[in-house]
């Protein structure tokens, strides 16, 4: 194939395919992965397969395309429940595969602490585990340790592989509510003698004390963070932390502050927008559609993501038989055809997201996540209309094909495996 670059949009492509040749031209670097992507999608589905694909033809013709959003996000919450370093790898390769160009890991939170800290070791020696999880939303505890982490070397792997794929990771540590894991490694971070890494659900009332020596402490945790991943972007979490008060504000913005002093930019989730005196941030819009068009209003960037849309931890279907159902219904068809409220230079655009209390294994997340997230991605990519009776059969016959070759086990469109079932297993639908 002839890569050249050529004048287009960014992260744009023309790819001509003629009986003579494949000419690829490209904008960037990320327009030639999906250049590369498209010709691969044209090859038919075996060429999804890591082995025993002999390129036989492709159609020929010129396709020209460049995305409508330049943050086509996925978040991926490791927190919960580990991935290990091959399945976030893997997960990479998935987002690659639907043009997909933001990885927003969720690296910590109140059930686990996911990566080393030279300076801090207790957070994963203890913070990254716990002896029990509980199962479903009930309170029944599973009674087996979960666990583990990641080292500076496997993240800088991650951000590399993902790099090569013109991915970004933007990596994301909360504070200071969902830290009942770094409470556990290190109780001077709160109020009491003693925490421990949470093995329930929900949301928990621990908080990190606001003060002087918290704050160094997580300057420093931030300070490494930077040290490994280079994305211009910053996720300090921010959210759902009741009985915050002025200090906890301040010491949210005090931590934004040092971001910023460091030349990035930080992230936070929509509550953060009750903070006086915020720099200018990139505010992940996830209550509902308003908080993005109150924080671009306030001068911020917005990404899309709202619960009530594209959380694709919430239940596929109305059948009570969902494997483990929490959340609202959000069938393939509402995800196809979400539709950001807010439009505009703040919109920097959309971002699925894929939280993990109930999906303990690649497997469970492989069926949350797939076909989901194939329509999203055309949410993210293209503009124009979407007509759902005409995505429905090009997934079906086309991109389904794909996810088989890849080895995703995703949700057949008419409902579960008998073995992607969890019968017994108590769901909180909404
Ligand atoms: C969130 O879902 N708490 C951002």
């Amino acid at each position: 194939m002839d890569v050249r670059t050529a004048s287009l949009p960014p992260e744009g492509y023309r790819l001509t395919i003629s009986p003579t040749g494949v000419v690829l031209e490209v904008a960037d670097a990320a327009g030639e992965v999906y250049g590369r992507e498209t010709l691969r999608q044209l090859a038919g589905p075996a060429a999804f397969r890591v082995a025993g694909f002999a390129p036989a033809s492709v159609p020929c013709g010129v396709v020209e395309d460049h995305p409508r959003f330049g943050w086509r996000g996925c978040l991926l919450d490791v927190a919960r429940h580990f991935r290990t370093k091959a399945e976030v790898l893997r997960f990479v390769d998935l987002l690659a595969a639907h043009k997909l160009n933001v990885l927003n890991l969720h690296l910590t939170d109140d059930q686990g602490w996911r990566f080393e800290v030279p300076e801090y070791p207790r957070l994963t020696s203890v913070g990254g585990w716990r002896p029990s999880s509980m199962v479903g939303s009930g309170g029944e505890q599973d009674g087996r340790p979960h666990g583990g982490c990641y080292t500076g070397d496997d993240l800088r792997e991650i951000v590399a592989y993902a790099s090569a794929r013109a991915i970004t990771v933007v990596p994301e540590i909360d504070i200071p509510g969902h830290a009942r894991a770094a409470l556990a490694a290190y109780p001077s971070l709160g109020t009491s003698s003693s925490y421990e890494v949470w093995t329930s659900w929900g949301i928990s009332t621990s908080l990190l004390s606001p003060t002087a020596s918290t704050l160094d402490f997580f300057r420093t945790v931030f300070d490494h963070l930077l040290e490994i991943f280079p994305s211009p972007v910053i996720a300090l979490g921010g959210d759902e932390t009741p009985g915050a008060t002025d200090e906890h504000r301040a010491f949210v913005r005090q931590l934004a502050e040092h971001l910023v002093a460091r030349g990035r930019t930080p992230m936070g989730w929509d509550e953060v927008l009750d903070i006086d005196g915020l720099p200018p941030m990139v505010i992940g819009s996830w209550q509902n559609e308003e908080a993005g068009v109150r924080a671009a209003s306030a001068g911020h960037d917005v990404v899309m993501c709202p619960e009530q849309h594209v959380y694709l931890d919430h239940r596929q279907s109305p059948d009570p038989g969902e494997p483990i159902p929490v959340g609202w219904v959000h069938t393939l068809e509402d995800v196809y055809t979400y539709e950001p409220a807010l439009t505009g230079p703040r919109l920097r655009g959309v971002q699925a997201q894929v939280w993990s209390e109930h999906l303990d294994s690649v497997r469970r997340v492989d069926y949350m996540a797939f076909p989901r997230l194939s329509a999203f991605a055309e949410v993210a990519w293209s503009s124009g209309s979407r007509d759902y009776a005409e995505f429905l059969p090009r997934l079906r016959d086309h991109h389904l094909p794909r996810l088989d070759a890849l080895g995703v086990e995703y949700r057949p469109l008419d409902g579960p495996h008998p073995w992607q079932t969890r019968p017994g297993v108590p769901g909180r639908p909404r």
